[in-house]
Formats: structure tokens, sequence, C-alpha cells
């Protein structure tokens, strides 16, 4: 169940909001976004990303491993 309002998490979009606005103004960020799953992570991008708008947003996923959810597997294969 997902719910329609946001809670809290304004520290967070401050400071994406904050990463965003120096790259535009010509200073390249880097975020490093982590957490528990469930915990926030892909809500808290779609929300930065509908509140900061105007902009390219690109995606990218691991695969499905289907049973297999060994962490950071993608990275750890050869
Ligand atoms: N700040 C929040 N306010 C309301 N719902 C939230 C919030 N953060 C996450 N959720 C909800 O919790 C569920 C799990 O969040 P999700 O972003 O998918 O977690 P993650 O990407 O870290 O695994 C989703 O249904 C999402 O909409
Ligand atoms: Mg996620």
């Amino acid at each position: 169940m997902t719910s329609r309002s946001f809670v809290g998490r304004q520290s967070q979009l401050a400071e994406l909001e904050l990463a965003y606005r120096e790259a535009l103004s010509g200073s390249p960020r880097l975020i490093l976004l982590s957490g528990d799953s469930g915990v926030g992570k892909t809500r808290l991008l779609l929300e930065a990303e509908q509140a900061f708008g105007g902009t390219r947003v690109l995606r990218g996923q691991c695969l499905d491993q289907g049973e297999l959810e060994l962490p950071y597997a993608p990275l750890l294969g050869r």
C-alpha cells in the first residue's frame, strides 16, 4: 500500500535540492543514497523529481535475480 502523502524527509529533500541547484550552476554533484529495503529511497527520489522538475531523469536498475538476493551482486560479479 502506498501513501499519497509524503511524510517527513524534508532535510533529505533540501539536501538533494541543494545538490541539484549546485549542479545546475556548473558544479556536478554525486549523491549516494543508501538504506534498508523499504525505508523510502525510491520514493524520496520520485518526490525530488516532482519537486524540482524540469530536468531529464535517467534511471537504471539491476536485473531481477529471482530467488537470489545477493547484495551488490552486479558489482561483485565477474
Ligand atoms: N516519506 C514517506 N512518506 C510516505 N510514504 C513513504 C515514504 N517513504 C516511503 N514511503 C512508502 O513506503 C514504501 C517503500 O518505499 P520505497 O521508496 O519503495 O523504499 P526503498 O526504495 O528504500 O526500498 C512505498 O510504498 C513508499 O511510497
Ligand atoms: Mg527502491
